[in-house]
């Protein structure tokens, strides 16, 4: 008799730890490309099959929007070019906001948007910088090419974009002032090429008043991204997002990885 009951409480514990086993983060990469550049953002569920039903609730909530531009260099095969603003990941040309973008959505789950403008920004890098200056000069505001969907379901934004001339690119501006931020929860991530996050995160607050800053920012330097993966996941996985109580916890500070002293652009 005591054997049988014995028998069946290891029973019962084998099934709760196989289902539990299933209830993990929603992890998923998008099949981004050209879908995300010609629309709006692409849900978590549809760029991986195997997500659960559940995790697929709890992440309907996050927004990870992200503008990059992996410029045109010649990568030759290796996966991180010295200086330049792309990561090579099997075979994968990918800005290094981008990259940084989809381990997010990999980690966290939730719906990936880049920010793109109608008129694309050169790839090549002198044009791309003088543009980028004259923009910011006349404090330009591009068209961008699409929108979010049904913006109002999100509760956390993720926002990435890399250092341009010590402020956020332009079209982060157009984006900001697209939308009605209420109170919503914004976790910036910022990658540079020596001069960290610059003022962009006052900037945000400024523009998005309403807005709950995470503090605890991801600012990363374009030659460490590409070495950067378990840095990533550590930080999306330690801002507690999924368990709504912590958050304005646990963020003090942010996370200054490095700040090179290398050519600015
Ligand atoms: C137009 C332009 C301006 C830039 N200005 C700065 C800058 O002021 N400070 C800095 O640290 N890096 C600057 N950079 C370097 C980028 O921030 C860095 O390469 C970034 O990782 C590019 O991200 P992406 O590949 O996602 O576009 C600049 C790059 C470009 C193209």
């Amino acid at each position: 008799m005591k054997r049988n009951i014995c028998l069946q409480l290891v029973a019962i514990l084998a099934f709760c730890f196989a289902a539990c086993g299933t209830e993990g983060r929603n992890a998923s990469v998008a099949t981004e490309s050209d879908v995300n550049r010609e629309s709006a953002a692409v849900p978590a569920e549809e760029s991986n099959a195997e997500n659960t039903a559940e995790a697929k609730a709890s992440n309907a909530n996050i927004l990870i929007a992200y503008f990059s531009v992996p410029e045109d260099v010649d990568t030759d095969g290796v996966e991180a070019i010295a200086g330049a603003s792309i990561v090579v990941k099997e075979g994968e040309k990918l800005g290094s906001t981008e990259y940084v973008a989809k381990l997010i959505q990999q980690t966290v789950g939730g719906d990936l948007f880049r920010i793109e403008t109608q008129e694309p920004y050169p790839l090549d890098h002198e044009p791309l910088v003088d543009q980028a200056a004259d923009e910011q000069d006349a404090g330009l505001r591009p068209k961008l090419a699409a929108h979010v969907e049904d913006f109002d379901k999100y509760e956390y934004v993720f926002l990435g974009f890399p250092n341009w001339w010590g402020d956020m690119p332009q079209p982060l501006y157009t984006f900001l002032e697209e939308y009605d931020f209420g109170a919503k929860t914004i976790i910036p991530f910022i990658t540079h090429g020596g001069s960290g996050a610059s003022r962009t995160v006052d900037t945000i607050s400024r523009l998005q008043p309403g807005a709950l800053m995470m503090e605890n920012e991801l600012v990363l330097s374009r030659n460490d991204v590409a070495e950067s993966e378990e840095t990533i996941v550590n930080w999306a996985q330690g801002l507690g997002i999924n368990a709504r109580a912590e958050l304005s916890e646990g963020s003090e500070g942010g996370t200054v990885l490095t700040a090179t002293a290398d050519g600015m652009i």
